[in-house]
């Protein structure tokens, strides 16, 4: 048979049709969660002091956290290096780097003669009923939390699909929609463990809804 002959072609089609019958997934928007490592707990011991001596002596900070953070205290606008402050810190980065490194080993990114390292690192402590709005990290590629103290109850780290800009008529999930299809997802804030995701991915943290102080450290990190 002549190749182009519509009965040929129309065969061929069915044909695709029945045989080519699969969804898949692109795209992925990968979130690492990870314990941090053995000795987590002597190494909050230190972070918890050391936050909430920092808190104590961050006089700038807590002016600017009335604007920014009502209720809370960050270091986001006054010391957001706190990785260089003492050997609790830098710990702390040596520790991440290696899960850095493994999130970065899992997205295939090629660095070149380039590597991730920690530019940003800082205090967050939210007491009852502060929350922290939908944001994103401007200037880095890779950023995470790190839990030191997570009362029970305490929220966790929300994250919004970062398609939701373009969704225009997209019809609502239904309400058992499993995980991958829903519009948010929740990591839990647990004390020891660290979050990571690609800087462009916005998040938020609910209201905390439990009188006992959340504390977490937050960082970014570039390539260069
Ligand atoms: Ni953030």
């Amino acid at each position: 048979m002549e190749r182009g002959c519509p009965g040929a072609w129309a065969r061929a089609g069915r044909w695709e049709r029945l045989r080519v019958k699969r969804i898949e997934g692109w795209f992925a928007t990968r979130v690492y969660h990870a314990r941090i490592g053995r000795g987590w707990n002597a190494l909050n011991r230190e972070l918890l002091v050391e936050c909430r001596q920092v808190a104590e002596v961050d006089d700038a900070g807590r002016a600017w956290s009335r604007g920014h953070y009502p209720g809370g205290y960050t270091s986001y606008g006054s010391l957001d290096k706190v990785h260089r402050l003492s050997s609790t810190f830098m710990e702390l980065q040596r520790l991440l780097d290696r899960h850095v490194r493994a999130y970065s080993r899992a997205l295939e990114w090629d660095l070149g003669s380039r590597s991730l390292s920690m530019t940003d690192c800082w205090i967050n402590i939210m007491p009852a009923g502060v929350a922290h709005g939908l944001h994103l990290h401007p200037n880095a590629v890779v950023s995470g939390t790190y839990y030191v103290r997570t009362p029970r109850g305490c929220p966790g780290l929300k994250f919004e699909d970062p398609r939701m800009s373009r969704f225009m008529a997209s019809p609502p999930r239904r309400a058992d929609a499993s995980p991958a299809s829903r519009p948010h997802v929740t990591y839990p804030a647990k004390a020891g463990q660290v979050t990571l995701f690609e800087s462009w991915l916005r998040h938020e943290v609910a209201p905390n809804p439990v009188r006992s102080e959340r504390i977490s450290i937050s960082f970014n990190y570039d390539w260069a």
